[in-house]
């Protein structure tokens, strides 16, 4: 951990408030450029609209983010950061040890967000115990869409164990059907991977392995039957998956194309976009074992000058954990509120799974960060797992190799 500097911590303590007669102003950096994904932000410009403001947009595409969040360097490192930016996980930590995130604790404070977000979600929003991050949602990661159509037509119910997954695969193979529908960037490897992890090592192992990187979870023979399955999974993906983006993946569970896409649930906002209906058209279910991967999408209003800019952070972060935008919000995004008071009676059946499964799992300790979404670690050694995992799905390398790779690149990257 590096310690923070006194820059930090003088950021720490610059509030927002609203002032009276500012003209809400904020530039937002995001990586919602998919047709879901457009559907959903436009609901907070509409918002920020309403209440007066003025919506700069600064979209930078690329799923999982990893370009919007290079363009972010490169504006904070040029002193010109955006007003606010879509920014999760143990990042908003580490933007806030730079010194240059502001705090909105008097947002949250009056908007009472205590009160109505779960305690381990808040967690991450929170810099030393003030409040600098503002909770959109909660997607899961461990899900599998699958295409209705080419299930029933092929006597497939959806899998529960991987062994029952590849069976299926191995039947849809031979009836000339691509099984999995996959795009092949690091990020989305690595969404594959953890589900794997989970499913064949439970809760216990995943935490072991993917957020206390404890080397003999990371090393053991757990971890080369994850990458058996991966190397299981490689021969289920059409020839073409090779850079391919995730919602055009997605497109092909839609259009009949592939069978099945593991992926989080902005794909179901995609499969929303396009008027699909869950359980007549697609079908959702968790990847096969326990637990509950999830991964909250966030807004850090990074320090600037200017009243009005300071204003629309203001503006922002109260419509962003605002009842009426995480409904609406969240019916396009696929995911659920982040709050816990938001009546789900007009989500469809993946989100009440998703929300029950989610309280379950809570009781019972399986409600886990995504590695893959940076919920879970800190950019090096997620990054530096993420590297060993594509490297093994992109060649022919061995799963001892793999294990071995991953442990010395996990140490080496702490
Ligand atoms: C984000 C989602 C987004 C997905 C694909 C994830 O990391 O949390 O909001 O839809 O990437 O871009």
């Amino acid at each position: 951990m590096k310690a923070r500097s006194v820059l930090a911590a003088s950021a720490a303590v610059t509030c927002l408030a609203l002032p009276a007669l500012a003209e809400p102003q904020a530039e937002v950096l995001h990586w919602w450029t998919s047709g879901g994904e457009a559907k959903s932000v436009a609901v907070l410009q509409e918002e920020f609209a309403e209440r007066g403001g003025t919506w700069t947009d600064m979209p930078v595409a690329g799923g999982g983010g990893d370009a919007a969040m290079t363009a972010l360097r490169a504006r904070v490192l040029s002193g010109n950061a955006p007003t606010a930016v879509q920014l999760k996980g143990p990042a908003i930590q580490e933007w806030y040890e730079e010194g240059v995130l502001a705090d909105i604790s008097e947002v949250a404070e009056a908007q009472g967000w205590a009160d109505v977000l779960p305690d381990q979600l808040a967690a991450h929003m929170k810099c030393d115990g003030s409040w600098c991050a503002a909770p959109v949602n909660v997607h899961r990661i461990n899900w599998i869409w699958g295409n209705k159509e080419i299930l029933d037509a092929n006597g497939i119910e959806m899998p529960t164990t991987w062994e029952e997954f590849n069976a299926a695969a191995e039947k849809l193979q031979a009836a000339g059907i691509t099984p999995l529908a996959h795009g092949g960037q690091a990020w989305q490897d690595a969404t594959v991977f953890e589900t794997v992890v989970l499913g064949l090592g439970g809760a216990e192992f995943f935490q072991s392995a993917l957020v206390d990187l404890d080397p003999e979870a990371l090393g053991s023979d757990t971890m080369k039957a994850v990458f058996d399955e991966m190397r299981t999974l490689r021969g289920y993906v059409d020839d073409n998956f090779s850079g391919r983006d995730w919602n055009l993946a997605t497109a092909m569970v839609m259009n009949g194309e592939a069978a099945f896409q593991i992926m989080g649930d902005w794909a179901k906002g995609e499969f929303l976009a396009a008027g699909k209906v869950p359980g007549e058209d697609f079908t959702c279910a968790p990847t096969p074992g326990e637990g509950f991967l999830y991964n909250v999408d966030s807004f850090a209003m990074f320090e600037v000058d200017g009243e009005d800019k300071q204003a629309g952070q203001a503006l922002l972060a109260e419509l962003i954990v605002g009842p009426s935008f995480q409904e609406t919000f969240n019916l396009n995004k696929g995911s659920i509120p982040v709050r816990s008071d938001v009546s789900l009676e007009a989500f469809d059946m993946c989100a009440h799974i998703s929300a029950e499964d989610m309280a379950a799992d809570s009781e019972n300790g399986s409600l886990l960060p995504s590695y893959a979404h940076g919920m879970a670690l800190r950019g090096e050694p997620a990054g530096a797992i993420t590297d060993v995992v594509t490297a093994h799905f992109n060649s022919e390398m061995s799963s001892d190799e793999a294990v071995e790779m991953l442990v010395n690149a996990v140490a080496a990257a702490q």
